[in-house]
């Protein structure tokens, strides 16, 4: 993997950079569509590519390991394959989803036992079977297995965790060391920084990882619930130690401002169910704020959903008749949302990069959070 940095911001500590894998170029930065299962929900392929157009899509080793299951992806020649996406894909380690198991599971050093959400059958993760899970699904880029820590956390359990994590971390090491490649591609590994909401154990975390020299660094453990200036100050800390050279990953965050305010704290990568899950539920982001598509306020105005956006959707379809598709609820409506939100996500991104090659990034930012701060 090759990441060159391209430009930086006067005023915050954003940059903008490329991050190429065998899968093709990465322009960051970037907000990676959620495809848990091996689908962006309720997107075509072909209007992820040519409409939404990311670099690169999420897919999560929980969920694929229990449906179609690693048989069948190794079958398949592996998910790029399997689903058709010969783009960039980065898998999630399953560790986000086994906390978010919270009753179903039980963590102990060796891994984590725990009951499928499906047919409740029992499963154990270990670092060193998610690295061979990840291995045979086939990332581009894959995560290490950690604890994501709820929050609120208090600072024992959430100091024994990070140093679990940081053991794992090794295990995941030592074994993917052990694990060649299964296609004729290469995989690049992300450590996680965890640590809850207290400074200290972030930077301890981030130095660990640090250390570690991997190609790529993450930040786990954020957008759990804690109030957004907590974590602002955590990935303050964390940036400040992980190395500039390399890209920084933050972890399922979050709002468009989220995603501008951590941009300026010098985050390359996101990704987060928001746009897609929100969608689904009628909730449309805007340049101006975010319309709850279902108010009765929608149904008269005959105007385009967005005459911003940047997908065909935004101009064919007016909030009239996309409030009428959620109000019978059809299946259009949550399609014509989520391509809706992708879209719009992707825009913003792509104008932080044009706005941080600029130099006038911060400014941008500071004018675009106040207005996108509302409902209409
Ligand atoms: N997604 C969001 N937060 C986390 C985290 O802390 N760990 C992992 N593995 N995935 C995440």
């Amino acid at each position: 993997m090759k990441f060159e940095l391209q430009g930086k911001d006067p005023l915050s500590k954003a940059r903008a950079a490329t991050l190429t894998t065998d899968h093709g170029t990465i322009e960051t930065p970037i907000f990676m569509p959620v495809g848990t299962i091996g689908t962006v929900k309720g997107v075509h392929q072909r209007e992820l590519k040519e409409d939404i157009n990311p670099d690169i899509i999420l897919g999560n080793t929980y969920h694929l390991y229990l449906r179609p299951q690693t048989e069948i992806l190794e079958k398949a020649g592996g998910l790029h394959k399997f689903i058709n996406w010969d783009r960039n894909i980065l898998t999630d380690s399953g560790g986000y989803q086994v906390y978010s198991l919270s009753a179903n599971r039980k963590i102990k050093e060796e891994g984590v036992k725990f009951k499928s959400h499906i047919d409740g059958s029992y499963h154990f993760f270990t670092p060193e079977n998610v690295m061979e899970i990840q291995r045979t699904i086939g990332a581009d880029i894959i995560m290490a297995f950690d604890e994501c820590t709820p929050y609120p956390c208090d600072y024992r359990y959430a100091k024994r965790s990070m140093h679990m994590t940081h053991r794992w971390l090794d295990r995941c090491i030592a074994h993917l060391e052990k694990t060649p490649y299964k296609y004729d591609y290469s995989q690049t590994f992300f450590p996680i920084v965890q640590g809850s909401t207290y400074k200290d154990l972030r930077k301890q975390s981030a130095e660990f990882i640090a250390s570690r020299e991997a190609e790529g660094n993450a930040i786990g453990g954020l957008s759990v619930g804690e109030p957004a200036e907590e974590m602002y100050a955590m990935t303050d800390v964390v940036c400040s130690i992980l190395p500039e050279d390399k890209p920084r990953y933050l972890m399922g965050v979050g709002t468009p401002i989220n995603i501008l305010e951590n941009i300026a704290l010098g985050v390359d990568m996101f990704d987060c169910v928001m746009p897609t899950r929100n969608a689904r539920n009628g909730m449309l982001f805007t340049a101006h704020g975010t319309i709850n598509i279902k108010n009765k306020k929608w149904a008269d105005d005959f105007s385009p959903i967005d005459e911003m956006g940047i997908t065909y959707v935004d101009l064919e379809y007016s909030k009239a008749y996309v409030r009428h598709l959620f109000t019978v609820n059809e299946l259009l409506g949550k399609q014509i949302a989520t391509i809706h939100n992708l879209g719009f996500y992707l825009w913003l991104v792509r104008e932080a990069r044009k706005h941080i090659l600029a130099g006038d990034f911060d400014a941008w930012k500071n004018k675009m959070v106040k207005q996108m701060d509302k409902r209409l």
